[in-house]
Parts: structure tokens; C-alpha cells; sequence
């Protein structure tokens, strides 16, 4: 009696997904093709505004001079979360000079679609800044209302000195008056994400900043 040999037994009869190595192929042209597909329709909703290597460059020039500036001492960062997490984190490893970091989350309360001007913490400092050089780092400016109420809050507690950099600064939003002391990119009134900055908490982690179209 002849037994019949299993499909996998079968070799070039087999189907082609059903080979192990095959398989990992198909997994792989599969991950490979969604990837691509992904790519093809970010770039239909997204256009590119500041490349990496480009906002690299400034960050590093913004760094040259708060090292110069602050010469000799030593300054606490204070990050605004979320959007100021990835440019803090480059800021911090280029500076020449000492620095110690900490963290605030605001919440602003309103119509949903812009700041009302009803600010609160989330989250406050663990840290005293009575006498200190206090450096907040933010990642965009829009209205200035968060940035209004932040620097004003900040400054009844005492710094030795207090100074606002954000990477990007978008002053035709204003609503209330705010010049922050170090000043990335200004752009014009376009919804932007990337490094660090969200659209519905996506696209944080994407290397360069892009326009949502
Ligand atoms: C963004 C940004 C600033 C603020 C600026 O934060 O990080 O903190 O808005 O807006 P304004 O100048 O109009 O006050 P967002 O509330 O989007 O939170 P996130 O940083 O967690 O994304």
C-alpha cells in the first residue's frame, strides 16, 4: 500500500504560504507593502515643512547660544508636556553647561478647538526655583495664552531669572501678547506635527515637522 505524502511533505505542490520560509516572506512583503501604503497616504494629507537635518541645525544653534549666554552657571529646564518632550531631550544634550530638568503638563478648558484662557496644571514641579535660572522649554506658541499663564505662575515662585525658548513660534495666532527670549522657526498659521507636536496624539515620534493639509 502506497501512503499519501502531507502537504508539507509535498514540497513544490504545497502552496507557497504554507513553506516556512515562504511564509516569512509573505509576512515581510505583507509588513513591507503596508509600510509603503502608509508612506504613499501620509504624504497625500502631510507636506514636509522643516526637515530633520534642518531643525537639527537650529536646535544645535539655539543650544551655542544659551550655553553662551548662561556661561558659568547652571540653569533648570523646565519642559512643557507633551509637545516639548523630543526637542527638550536634543536641547539638553547639545547645552555646554550644567543643567537639572523638570516637567509641567498644562490643561486649557474652552470651546475644544482653541485656549480659552482658563489654564490649570495637570502636572506642577517637584523642584523649588526660588534663585534659580529657570529655562522653559516649549514646543510651539501659539494664542501665548499657555505661556502667558505658565511664565506668570513661574515667576511669583522666585527664580533667580527666567527666559522662554520654543522651537517653533507661530506670533499671526496671538491672542495675548508673549516674545519668548529664544525663538527656533517663525511660521505661518498652518497646523503642524512631528517632533513631538500631535495631531490627536499621532505622528509625535515623525522626524521632521509637516503641515497637515
Ligand atoms: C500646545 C503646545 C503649547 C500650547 C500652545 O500644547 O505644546 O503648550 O499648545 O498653545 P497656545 O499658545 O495657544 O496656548 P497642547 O495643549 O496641544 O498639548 P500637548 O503639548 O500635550 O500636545
Amino acid at each position: 500500500m502506497v501512503w499519501p505524502k502531507s502537504q508539507t511533505q509535498v514540497g513544490n505542490h504545497v502552496h507557497p504560504l504554507l513553506r516556512p520560509h515562504d511564509l516569512r516572506l509573505t509576512v515581510f512583503s505583507t509588513f513591507a507593502f503596508t509600510t509603503h501604503c502608509k508612506k504613499i497616504i501620509l504624504s497625500m494629507i502631510m507636506k514636509l515643512l522643516l526637515s530633520e537635518k534642518r531643525i537639527q541645525q537650529r536646535v544645535g544653534f539655539l543650544a551655542r547660544r544659551i550655553s553662551r549666554d548662561f556661561l558659568g552657571r547652571e540653569i533648570l529646564m523646565v519642559g512643557v508636556l507633551k509637545g516639548a518632550f523630543i526637542f527638550m531631550a536634543d536641547l539638553v544634550r547639545k547645552l555646554k553647561i550644567p543643567v537639572r530638568l523638570d516637567f509641567v503638563r498644562l490643561a486649557s478648558y474652552g470651546d475644544g478647538t482653541c485656549s480659552s484662557g482658563k489654564i490649570q496644571f495637570t502636572k506642577d514641579l517637584e523642584c523649588s526655583l526660588r534663585g534659580k535660572d529657570v529655562l522653559i522649554v516649549e514646543d510651539i506658541i501659539d494664542t501665548g495664552v499657555t505661556l502667558q499663564y505658565l511664565y506668570r505662575c513661574l515667576k511669583a515662585r522666585r527664580p533667580g531669572s527666567l527666559a522662554v525658548v520654543t522651537l517653533l513660534d507661530k506670533p499671526s495666532r496671538r491672542k495675548v501678547s508673549f516674545q519668548a527670549d529664544y525663538i527656533g522657526f517663525q511660521i505661518p498659521d498652518h497646523f503642524v506635527v512631528g517632533y513631538g507636536l500631535d495631531c490627536a496624539e499621532e505622528y509625535r515620534n515623525l522626524r521632521g515637522i509637516y503641515i497637515v493639509k
